[in-house]
């Protein structure tokens, strides 16, 4: 046995299992040292006690109590899967980035969908925007499209990220998520009423991860190799179609029904496929949108896609926690040809991600095989917690004569001119109500009448009249139908809702400047 374990190492875990041919083989510790019993512990006698000394037992209880790293602090409840992309169309006169360099191109792709609010062990139906991140392992680094299925979000600042996810989160004392709690963070966040018009329709419980869209959200600038800048926005089209359950039937779903459906299908053959479209822009058409182009609480309405891709997934990750437990998505894994937009949301994003991974996972996050580049990595970090670079060598600085090492300034952020106050104060242009009552208007009446089942569900929880008055106005602004059905729903007097209408008017021509 120990003849064959010897010939077995060298290649790692994954090979010393494949060396086997099926055949038994002696197990050992981590350090590679057969064991002589993997049951019972190291015993004084009968009926003594277990000694501080059995290696074994110590190691393998301590490699059992770290098994877990801790949980994404938001989408902590995931699934993905492994598949390709390939480009349909030519884009380089657009971005340099070369995955959209030519027609037929191919670039692998990992993917993970998500739930937003609960914990890693929740069950799937629970109502919440959805999780689409996918990794495109380019020729030229990792690109992250970190999105979601809904075009939008609740607000367009990072600066009140960890306050809106504090309010959706259990309470601090009951440990329960809370209406009240929410909504009243809702009441004071009136540009989160597209957002949520979204998110208690149908869409806010897909069917599968299958039958669901994918945005990027953000607009991104797109850059060429002459520099010329264009602004975008991604979106994924399911081939599938968009498939929603209802509110009772997303209740009732099984725990991990999402997940299951997405390897069933894949398992089976049954490969899921979305195209991907782009929204364009120039800098002097985005002036003319009637609201803030980088505000992403507002879709690019009325501006045309077109395709310039299509993914299929086609493979699940042979172990979960490896690949999608582990995976690492950064709004910051951009590549040349793709760079940040001015939005103020992705802006704080490109910190958040790899700031929260290095805490949770490593500083050597991105050397997992998920989240490892399909090209060589070249730079001087170094150390840090699980280290397995391989090829450190002794001239780890630069510049050095010793050891040829160049950047090309063709890969530089493309320059810009910023002419501006430095200030904090909210963007221009920040009506929000006019997507939200097209959004319902566009709604088939059962969906209208879901959307309104389902907000009044949680409404109706919310002890405050203050609150639940003023949230009713949102909606009410957004379209009067909806806030009527909703008012009526909730047992919310028209009469107030309309007073809180003009209240919210009276100051809204100062809001609308940005100067509130
Ligand atoms: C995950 C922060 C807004 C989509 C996360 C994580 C953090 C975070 C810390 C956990 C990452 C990890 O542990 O690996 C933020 C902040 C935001 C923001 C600070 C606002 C400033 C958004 C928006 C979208 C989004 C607007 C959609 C466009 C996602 C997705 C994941 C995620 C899909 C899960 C990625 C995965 O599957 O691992 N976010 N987020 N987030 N966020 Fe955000």
């Amino acid at each position: 046995a120990l003849a064959k374990l010897g010939a077995a190492v060298g290649g790692g875990f994954d090979a010393r299992a494949r060396a086997t041919g099926g055949a038994a083989l002696q197990m050992t510790r981590d350090n590679g040292a057969p064991i002589g019993s993997n049951r019972n512990s190291l015993a004084a006698g009968d009926t003594g006690p277990v000694l501080l000394e059995d290696t074994t037992l110590i190691e393998k209880l301590a490699r059992f109590d770290r098994e877990r790293v801790p949980e994404r602090v938001v989408h902590a409840r995931g699934t993905g899967a492994q598949g390709v992309f390939r480009a349909t169309a030519d884009l380089s006169d657009i971005t340099k980035a070369p995955l959209f360099g030519q027609a037929g191109k191919e670039t692998p792709v990992f993917v993970r969908f998500s739930t937003v609010i609960h914990p890693s062990g929740s069950p799937e139906g629970a109502r919440d925007p959805h999780g689409f991140a996918v990794k495109f392992y380019t020729d030229q680094g990792n690109w992250d499209l970190v999105g979601n299925n809904l075009p939008i979000f609740f607000i367009r600042d990072a600066m009140q990220f960890p306050d809106m996810v504090h309010s959706l989160k259990p309470s601090p004392v009951t440990n329960k998520q809370d209406p009240n709690r929410f909504f009243e963070f809702f009441s004071g966040t009136p540009e989160a009423t597209n957002m949520l018009v979204h998110v208690y329709s149908n869409l806010g419980t897909p069917a599968s991860y299958r039958t669901m869209d994918g945005n990027g959200v953000h607009a991104f600038k797109l850059v060429n190799k002459d520099g010329k800048v264009t602004f975008a926005k991604f979106r994924w089209i399911s081939r599938q179609g968009v498939k929603s359950l209802n509110g009772d039937l997303a209740a009732k779903a099984p725990a991990n029904f999402l997940t299951d459906d997405l390897y069933g299908a894949i398992s089976a053959g049954d490969h899921p496929t979305w195209d991907l479209m782009v929204q364009t822009m120039t800098a002097d058409e985005l002036g003319h949108l009637p609201f803030n182009p980088f505000d992403d609480t507002k879709e690019w309405l009325d501006v045309p896609f077109r395709k310039i891709g299509e993914m299929t997934l086609n493979q699940v990750p042979e172990n979960f926690f490896r690949w999608t437990e582990q995976s690492a998505f950064a709004p910051a894994n951009l590549v040349p040809g793709i760079e940040a937009s001015p939005d103020r949301m992705l802006q704080g994003r490109l910190f958040a991600y790899s700031d929260t991974q290095r805490y949770r996972v490593g500083a050597n996050v991105m050397d997992l095989p998920v989240n490892r580049p399909r090209v060589a990595v070249v730079n001087n970090y170094q150390d840090g917690q699980l280290d397995a670079a391989t090829g450190q060598v002794e001239v780890n600085y630069f510049p050095s004569a010793a050891r040829g090492r160049s950047v090309d300034p063709s890969f530089a952020p493309t320059p810009y001119k910023i002419d501006a106050i430095v200030r904090t104060a909210p963007i221009s242009k920040t009506e929000p109500f006019d997507q939200a009552g097209r959004f319902y208007r566009a709604l088939k009446p059962a969906d209208k009448a879901d959307l309104v089942k389902n907000l009044a569900g949680d409404l109706g929880e919310v002890t405050s009249p203050r609150t639940r008055t003023v949230m009713v106005s949102y909606f009410l602004q957004a379209d009067r139908d909806l806030g009527a059905r909703l008012a009526k729903a909730v047992n919310v007097p028209i009469s107030d809702v309309d007073r809180a209408v003009a209240e919210y008017q009276a100051t809204a021509d100062a809001r609308y400047a940005g100067v509130q």
